[in-house]
């Protein structure tokens, strides 16, 4: 199996680097239009081979060709936040990014399974998926995984238990009106609600919604460690053909009652990419949160649209 990283910076690096320790692909190739970054971090990663004890090879490129039959390609490439700005803000710069990429990509791998980690993510999803002509069960996007990652990692610590027997599922956009699903969260298979106050557990969903914001003010730019675990999760269920069930975001085509719009949803990830889109029963005011953010999507959908890139 041969992955490729598109972009070289904070996430992409650390997808590849997260990747290689899980030692379950044979070739990771990190590339950047900034070459010596990209050859640099892969042959930093590489040099950690003999003491983490893994075999994938890394190398790092600016060179389309060497991403040659890539059986995944997660694409991480355009500017992050600085504080003060939305993942909206990014668009007209990323846009442009996210679709000369996955074209190039295309040139040279025949079918690749393409996971989209550049924001705003719901839109770079669309950018991809349009630019690429695929089925919209090879080319998604990374969100839900990590938003649902800060909300558990909130609970664990309010409980006070280990993060692993956190269960949740998180839905909608990679923004502020993502909605998180406290009705399907558990504790060991416990509902979260025994363990904690509705209005302590209202505030860890605020807090949730705005995670990558809060990272963007302590660091001055936006995440990359849960970012890029995430990244690598997904590759790995992939891999592994393991059927997981991951919130991903895809084109969704009736399901929930939506169409033609990106957003996070649970789907199962397995080598074909995703498997089923499941549909998870919603009350009303669960579906309302859910249409709300597809309208803040769709809006976002139209600006790019307006830009005539694809
Ligand atoms: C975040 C960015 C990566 O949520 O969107 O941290």
């Amino acid at each position: 199996m041969k992955v490729t990283i598109v972009g070289a910076g904070n996430v992409g690096a650390t997808v590849a680097n997260v990747l290689a320790h899980k030692d379950i692909v044979e070739d990771i190739v990190l590339l950047d239009l900034i070459g010596d970054l990209a050859r640099g971090k892969a042959l930093d990663s590489w040099q950690q081979a003999p003491i983490e004890y893994f075999s994938s090879r890394l190398m790092g490129t600016d060179d389309y060709a060497d991403t040659a039959d890539s059986d995944i390609v997660v694409i991480t490439a355009g500017i992050p936040r600085k504080p003060g700005m939305s993942r909206d803000d990014l668009i007209s710069t990323n846009a442009k990014i996210v679709s000369s990429v996955t074209q190039s990509i295309l040139q040279h791998s025949e079918d690749p399974i393409i996971i989209i980690v550049s924001n705003p993510l719901d839109v770079m999803t669309y950018a991809a998926h349009l630019t690429s002509g695929r089925d919209r069960k090879k080319v998604f996007g990374m969100a839900g995984i990590l938003d649902t990652a800060r909300f558990r990692a909130f609970l664990a610590t309010e409980i006070g238990v280990s993060p692993k027997d956190i269960q949740a599922l998180l839905m909608g956009g990679h923004g502020d009106t993502m909605v998180p699903l406290p009705r399907y969260t558990t504790v060991a298979g416990i509902p979260v609600t025994d363990f904690i106050e509705h209005s302590r557990l209202d505030e860890i969903v605020q807090r949730t919604k705005k995670g990558g914001g809060e990272l963007v003010g302590l660091m001055g730019t936006s995440a990359w460690y849960a970012p890029g675990a995430a990244a690598a999760q997904m590759v790995e269920a992939i891999v592994k053909n393991e059927n997981r069930i991951f919130p991903c975001c895809v084109k969704l085509e009736g399901e929930y009652n939506l169409n033609d719009v990106y957003l996070g949803v649970p789907v199962t990830l397995n080598k074909k990419g995703i498997g089923k889109i499941i549909e998870v029963n919603l009350n009303e005011e669960e579906k309302n949160m859910l249409n709300t953010s597809s309208n803040h999507v769709k809006a976002v959908m139209d600006t790019f649209d307006s830009m005539g890139i694809s």
